[in-house]
């Protein structure tokens, strides 16, 4: 009998046949029916998540903002229920903004990202009036105030500053060092600030940081808001500037695996906020609105990833090869950063977790693996494997690697099931070639 459930959705269950359920929903039965690699997003968990970051922040700081950061996972769907959640968009791309105004997302809660916006990025995001432009650079300020002013509409921005803090992750995604490709240096941030408060076209109000990815402890962000604030009280006295919004970026951590351990919401929280305050206080400066942008944290645990398994290997006295029919295309991040998952034989739920074996994916690269060395009951073909915590930067980063389709994503509750993207078709692989 499986014990692990941690890492699992919050609605996850067994049913009597011994199978996995998440959302009211036989897994196996989802997997025959709309096949495999198939990718489940729990909605109870995912509203949950949204609802947490919302109560958890705002009962301690009643003037938060909760913005998801689209870049873990969108589509449509999605965007409605963060509508619904009221959640704000932290998008990087123009396709991420036409996804928003697909479903008539208010473009006043929209906060425009990057560190290579172009030109018809900047211009759509004018044209839309989006709540706020991130501003990353020089280069880009000085070409935004100038299409602004063409315009004549004057967009609310803020400035990334990369505050010089270590947030203890992997070095793909820490972003908050000086020397980040993100954001403006501290040092370097005083001229900007001027230049955006003398720009008539733009109007200057706040500053954004966003120290990483996958943060598992939340001293990082206090020491990030110290030097923040500490600059911003700096360009007080200087320059008169006001802040009157704090971004503090996302990168809240998630459990991926059993024995992690990942501080609770209600910590980041706490922490952030009696530091924001003590702060503010210590230097005299009036409380800003705050703004959190978590991606992973809201939709991570609400993923299920589905596979079924097809070759099993036996290397004797050295491995046991499970391989599944998906991997890589639809999950990088084993190969990508050395993540560590766990996973279920979704269909063997109650049985012992007897045997050792590796889950590798059907992609033709050697770094395929999802998952290494885990017991798991005796597997045979077609099982079928669910691998938890498959929400955040799994389908985001997908790709067609070896002429694969994409997996279809089913919305789960209440025992129902929807499709929320459709599986690709071999027509839309080739659908772009021209001969
Ligand atoms: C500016 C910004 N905000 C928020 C996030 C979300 O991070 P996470 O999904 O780790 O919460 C990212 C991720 O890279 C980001 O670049």
């Amino acid at each position: 009998m499986v014990q692990r459930q941690s890492s699992l959705p919050l609605s996850a269950g067994v049913n009597k046949k011994g199978h996995l359920i998440i959302g009211g929903c036989d897994t196996v039965d989802l997997a025959n029916e709309y096949d495999t690699p198939l990718y489940l997003l729990d909605e109870f968990t995912l509203r949950s998540k949204c609802q947490e970051f919302k109560a958890e922040f705002s009962q301690r700081y009643a003037d938060t903002t909760v913005i998801y950061a689209s870049k873990a996972f969108l589509n449509g769907a999605m965007a409605v229920i963060l509508r619904e959640e009221g959640l704000g968009l932290d998008v990087v791309s123009a396709g991420e903004l036409e996804i928003a105004k697909s479903v008539d997302f208010p473009m006043d809660m929209v906060y425009f990202h990057g560190n290579n916006k172009s030109a018809e990025e900047l211009n759509m995001a004018i044209k839309y009036h989006i709540g706020r432009i991130v501003v990353d650079s020089q280069d880009e300020l000085e070409m935004l105030a100038a299409m602004a002013e063409e315009t004549g509409h004057i967009p609310d921005i803020m400035l990334r500053i990369t505050p010089g803090v270590d947030a203890h992750t992997h070095e793909h995604i820490t972003t908050g060092i000086i020397g980040s490709k993100f954001g403006i240096p501290l040092f370097a941030a005083d001229e900007l600030v001027k230049k955006a408060m003398s720009a008539p076209s733009l109007n200057l109000v706040g500053l954004h940081f966003h120290i990483g990815s996958l943060i598992a402890e939340a001293q990082p962000y206090q020491e990030a808001i110290e030097i923040v604030l500490d600059f911003a009280a700096d360009m007080k006295q200087k320059h008169g500037f006001v802040l009157e919004e704090l971004n503090i970026g996302g990168g809240f951590g998630v459990q991926y695996i059993t024995g992690e351990t990942v501080p609770q919401v209600s910590i980041f929280a706490e922490a952030v906020v009696s530091r924001l305050i003590s702060r503010c206080r210590r230097l005299e400066l009036s409380l800003p609105m705050l703004t959190i942008e978590p991606g992973r944290a809201i939709v991570a645990q609400a993923g299920v990833a589905l596979y079924k398994v097809g070759v099993i290997k036996d290397i004797p006295g050295i491995k046991r090869y499970v391989s599944v029919d998906g991997g890589m295309a639809d999950n990088i991040r084993p190969a990508l950063y050395g993540s560590p998952y766990e996973a279920f034989v979704a269909n063997k739920m109650l049985e012992e977790e007897a045997e050792q074996i590796t889950i590798a994916g059907r992609f033709c690269e050697s770094g395929d693996i999802l998952v290494k060395d885990i017991n798991l009951p005796p597997i045979t073909r077609s099982d079928i494997i669910a691998i938890p915590v498959c929400g955040a930067y799994n389908l985001s980063l997908q790709s067609n690697y070896n002429a694969s389709l994409n997996p279809a994503v089913l919305l789960v509750k209440e025992g129902k099931e929807r499709l929320i993207r459709r599986r690709q078709t071999y027509e839309d692989l080739t659908g772009c070639d021209l001969l």
